[in-house]
């Protein structure tokens, strides 16, 4: 373990800010309500807390949407206020994480202003700007991920500017070396202040085509998918050119030591593998969202995990992730029960673990009535909106659940009584717990978190079992992604103990050739 970097050995947690903490009483988190709930994380047994945006911003993406990319939003705080946190943090043995968002600024931004001031202005080539198509409609076919053309005309100077999200949040040049130098003034600004790494905002779609042709049709799409799948983003993202601003954004990061850069990355498996880089100067971790997009079964995910682990190129370390603020909550896909195996399934796997808030209390899907609909997504394409997974964290059984004195600005779940940190955290029986004992191992033997992975063939065929070994031991994780009961053989020669079940503490059973395995039941083995 010695030797080993903190972001290998770690459990990443991460923070919507408008949702974790209100401490100003205006129904959004802030900055000095994540500061005081990191006790919370430090208790849970995390080791970093990637934070989402948190700077000046109009909101029209909540943040994602940045005016200012070395300020903090008032909503949020001060710089002050975030210097405090990383004090506290750091004093915690907690790393920071921040979210940066290149790819695109808000409308706002001073830049974009100049930008679409006149089309010679120094700043024009800051954005994409393109001349109408002979009909007057946009330059090419691309479209925003958020529905319709991702082209709006600015009448001023007769051009389209493009947007791969909403049109409040025109994409920036990463060609032209102006811009690339500014951003990268931003991420010394940041880790200056002693920030730990960045998660990079969809870091695939920063290079387009140069010759901005036309997407080819998608076969597989069907009306019920989000627009943004008529097409397959062949020239609009994943450029191979995207790999050398990857890797200039990781040299900026290297003379601060042992910072780490993750990149959002939702593509398929042999082309997210990619963005660890020629020589890994890519990424240290594109973000894996493999286990957000297989069916929930045991082949399924047992499959997913040999590939994963045998595309990952040499040195190339693993992460895996369920759930985020943009993807419905991993209790809602997949139960209450079944969550307890996907929380024992994140925390066993080789690889760092991203945690999102709220799921380790199992918040599951919170309906949004229409009139608090608050995600533009939802606004545009009714059914894919993101306000369901960004509820307030739900800390005790006070009014608002302790998030705010004030009605929070999405609604709390209906069960907000017995759902929260408070009612759970000393059950032992709660998933609270379990996240917290999960945590607890994997701290505890370095072979959950940075040894080595064995899928293992068993009789059931809804049961996942694999191996994790390194020099402190080895383990076995059992996990029932099915209703059936199972009795599954242990190697006749071999002692196994009973280290943790889904379901509670039920250690002590040694000695075994065969091990009962409930329904929906994870269980970790270690052997004597
Ligand atoms: C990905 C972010 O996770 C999402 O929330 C945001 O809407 C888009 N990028 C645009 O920034």
């Amino acid at each position: 373990m010695a030797g080993t970097v903190w972001w290998k050995r770690g459990t990443v947690y991460q923070v919507y800010p408008r949702s974790f903490q209100d401490t100003d009483a205006d129904g959004i988190g802030d900055l000095p309500g994540i500061t005081a709930r990191l006790e919370h994380l430090a208790w849970l047994g995390v080791d970093a807390v990637w934070i989402s945006p948190i700077y000046p911003s109009p909101m029209a993406d909540y943040g994602y949407d940045v005016s200012d990319y070395c300020g903090i939003d008032p909503l949020f705080g001060t710089l002050a206020d975030f210097d405090a946190l990383v004090a506290e943090a750091h004093r915690r043995r907690l790393k920071v994480i921040l979210d940066f968002v290149p790819n695109h600024s808000a409308i706002t931004h001073p830049w974009f202003a100049e930008s679409r001031a006149s089309r010679t202005n120094p700043r024009r080539d800051w954005y994409i700007w393109r001349d109408p198509a002979p009909d007057g409609g946009p330059p090419n076919n691309w479209l925003s991920n958020f529905g319709g053309p991702a082209w709006t005309l600015d009448p001023a100077t007769g051009q389209y500017y493009y947007h791969a999200f909403l049109k409040e949040q025109p994409d920036l040049n990463w060609r032209n070396p102006a811009v690339r130098t500014a951003m990268h003034d931003a991420l010394r600004f940041w880790l200056e202040r002693g920030v730990d790494g960045f998660r990079v905002d969809v870091i695939w779609h920063l290079m387009k085509d140069a010759g901005f042709q036309d997407n080819p049709a998608n076969p597989d799409f069907s009306p019920e998918q989000p627009e943004i799948n008529r097409f397959a983003q062949v020239y609009s993202a994943d450029r191979p050119e995207v790999l050398d601003v990857i890797a200039e954004m990781r040299a900026v990061l290297r003379p601060y030591g042992e910072r780490v850069l993750i990149g959002e990355i939702y593509l398929p498996m042999e082309r997210l593998m990619a963005y660890y880089g020629p020589d890994l100067s890519g990424a240290d971790m594109p973000f894996n969202f493999q286990l957000i997009q297989t069916p929930w079964s045991a082949e399924a995910v047992s499959d997913l995990v040999e590939n994963y682990e045998a595309a990952l190129p040499d040195g190339g370390w693993p992460n895996w992730v369920l759930g985020n603020h943009d993807q419905p909550r991993i209790a809602a896909r997949v139960g209450a029960n079944q969550a307890r195996i996907a929380a024992m399934l994140l925390l066993t796997l080789r690889g760092t673990p991203t945690l999102y808030y709220g799921d380790e209390i199992g918040l599951a899907h919170v309906p949004i009535p229409a009139d608090r609909v608050r995600d533009p997504w939802e606004r545009n394409e009714p059914g894919h909106g993101r306000d369901p997974e960004r509820t307030p964290m739900q800390w005790d059984g006070e009014v608002h659940a302790g998030f705010s004195t004030v009605e929070p600005w999405l609604p709390l779940s209906d069960d907000a009584a017995a759902r929260n940190v408070d009612a759970l955290r000393d059950d032992p029986t709660s998933i609270l717990t379990l996240y917290r004992r999960l945590l607890a191992l994997r701290r505890e033997h370095a072979a959950l978190s940075v040894g080595a992975y064995r899928g293992i063939a068993t009789e059931a065929a809804d049961v996942f079992a694999y191996e994790r070994f390194g020099d402190d031991g080895a383990f076995r994780i059992l996990l029932n992604f099915g209703g059936a009961s199972h009795t599954l053989a242990l190697p006749a020669d071999e002692t196994w103990t009973v280290l943790l079940s889904t379901r509670g503490h039920r250690g002590g059973d040694g000695a075994v050739a065969s091990i009962a395995l409930g329904p929906d039941e994870g269980l970790i083995l270690q052997k004597c």
